[in-house]
């Protein structure tokens, strides 16, 4: 039988699960193959690093060892960042390995390079487990419906904003209290950053626009938006407006142009986003010969993204010596659609002087800029008022126009409250 043996740069979380997985399922893996699959050398910082599920002597510090040795045709990057990574991805792709990876900003930030250099060696570079984790959306996208024209991405795809948002929905506790929580229950790095500013949500939108519309699209190209300024006062109107607070990834092909974006959100109670509590992540396709698919599951964890990472192997060794699966499969280049010319639905609080008058100034410059209310409340007394406004759909910079002049006047305190509102339109036809 032929063997094939695997190269896993980092053993930390996701490759402590991948060592698990190859150890605890050689048996489905070997009938799923027909190779033997084995796990012949760990790249990590410490040449006396152990774990339990290691044999002694397969640890190496030496990139070299693993590049250079014939036996070893897959490549598992599990170190991540974009330092290192970069260098041990690339050098593995041009001496001729196959490389599988769950590193998203790696391939949101050099996607180009690093697929450059595979097609050029004719190797896979494999990344299942770079967007939501174990929920295999990739290979939905780039196998299942390649045929079929897919015209929205969009969902939940950062587990830490979405405990959050939940939690503050269901308890009414702020973004200090909710993320301290997050921290102490492992949801939350010690450094949420990437999390909670948007930056981790945006790369893994990079990743599945790139895929579904086959077109290459970086982090650059991804205007990011965080949770950071979502408080508990916006997240209890929108429940009394049933609207549930999500931050979400959004990819839109719009008359062949493409937007993609990442923002916080309401999404109407009924939508099925809208149920997908706590750190699980969903993806919401849709498509006019689908019309929606939707695809749940856990966005991160060892084990979980580590099966992920199998499939990926396992994928790569079936095609070792036979026939060949296209890479990135951007061969398009659809152009971007600008965010200005997007129509969105808005929600807006404004803390306002509680006086007669202040209402209309904030309807006529509304009015000025074709911005038209669907529904407005006002709330509280005394010397300040809230108004709370849900819009009709507007393109973007009308908004944000009219909302500059809004801003500005002397009625008008503090920073106004800006969420936009998706997935409006599916109610329509529920
Ligand atoms: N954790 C998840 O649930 C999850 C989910 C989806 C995707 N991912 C992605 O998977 C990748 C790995 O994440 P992780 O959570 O497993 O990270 P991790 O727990 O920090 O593990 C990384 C391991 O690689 C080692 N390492 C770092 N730089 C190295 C270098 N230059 N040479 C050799 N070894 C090095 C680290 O050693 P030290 O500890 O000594 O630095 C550590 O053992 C990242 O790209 C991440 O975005 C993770």
């Amino acid at each position: 039988m032929d063997s094939i043996g695997i190269g896993l740069l980092g053993y930390g979380t996701v490759g402590s699960g991948v060592g698990k997985l190859l150890k605890k399922n050689a048996e489905d893996i070997t009938l799923a193959t027909g190779k033997q699959v084995t796990l012949k050398r760990v790249l990590e910082k410490d040449p006396g690093f152990t774990h339990p599920d290691l044999e002694p002597g397969l640890v190496t510090t030496r990139i070299e060892d693993i590049l250079e040795d014939p036996e070893i045709q897959v490549v598992v990057e599990l170190i991540g960042g974009t330092g290192a990574a970069l260098d041990f991805q690339l050098r593995a792709l041009r001496a001729g390995k196959n490389v599988v990876t769950a590193n998203k900003q790696l391939l949101a930030q050099h996607g180009a390079e690093l697929f450059a250099a595979a097609e050029e060696s004719g190797v896979h570079l494999r990344f299942e487990a770079s967007a939501v984790g174990a929920v295999p959306v990739i290979k939905v996208l780039r196998e299942s419906l390649v045929a079929a024209e897919v015209k929205t991405v969009f969902g939940i795809v950062n587990g830490t904003t979405n405990y959050m948002l939940s939690e503050m929905a269901e308890t009414g506790a702020g973004y200090d209290d909710v993320l301290a929580e997050a921290q102490r229950l492992g949801y939350a790095e010690a450094d949420p950053t990437e999390d909670v500013g948007g930056k981790d949500a945006a790369a893994k939108m990079a990743i599945l626009s790139s895929i579904a519309f086959h077109s290459r699209t970086g982090l650059d190209d991804v205007p990011y938006e965080g949770i950071t300024k979502v408080s508990s006062t916006d997240i209890a109107h929108g429940v009394r407006l049933g609207l549930t607070a999500k931050l979400l990834g959004v990819a839109k092909l719009i008359d062949g142009r493409m937007n993609v974006r990442v923002y916080p959100a309401f999404l109407p109670k009924s939508h099925p986003l809208a149920g997908v509590a706590g750190a699980y992540n969903a993806v919401f396709l849709t498509s006019d010969a689908f019309d929606e698919i939707m695809l749940f599951g856990p966005g991160a964890g060892s084990v979980p993204t580590a099966s992920a990472v199998i499939g990926d192997v396992i994928s790569v060794v079936n095609t070792v010596k036979g026939s060949f699966v296209q890479n990135c499969l951007c061969y398009k280049d659809v152009p971007f659609f600008p965010d200005d010319d997007m129509v969105s639905r808005f929600y807006l609080r404004l803390r306002v002087n509680d006086q007669p008058g202040v209402l209309a100034k904030v309807s006529a410059l509304f009015g000025d800029h074709g911005v038209s209310i669907h529904s407005m409340v006002q709330e509280g007394g005394g010397q300040e008022a809230e108004l709370v406004l849900l819009l009709h759909p507007v393109r973007e910079a009308q908004f944000f126009a009219a909302l500059d002049q809004i801003s500005a006047l002397p009625d008008v305190h503090g920073d106004p409250a800006v969420i936009r509102v998706e997935g409006e339109e599916r109610r329509q036809h529920d």
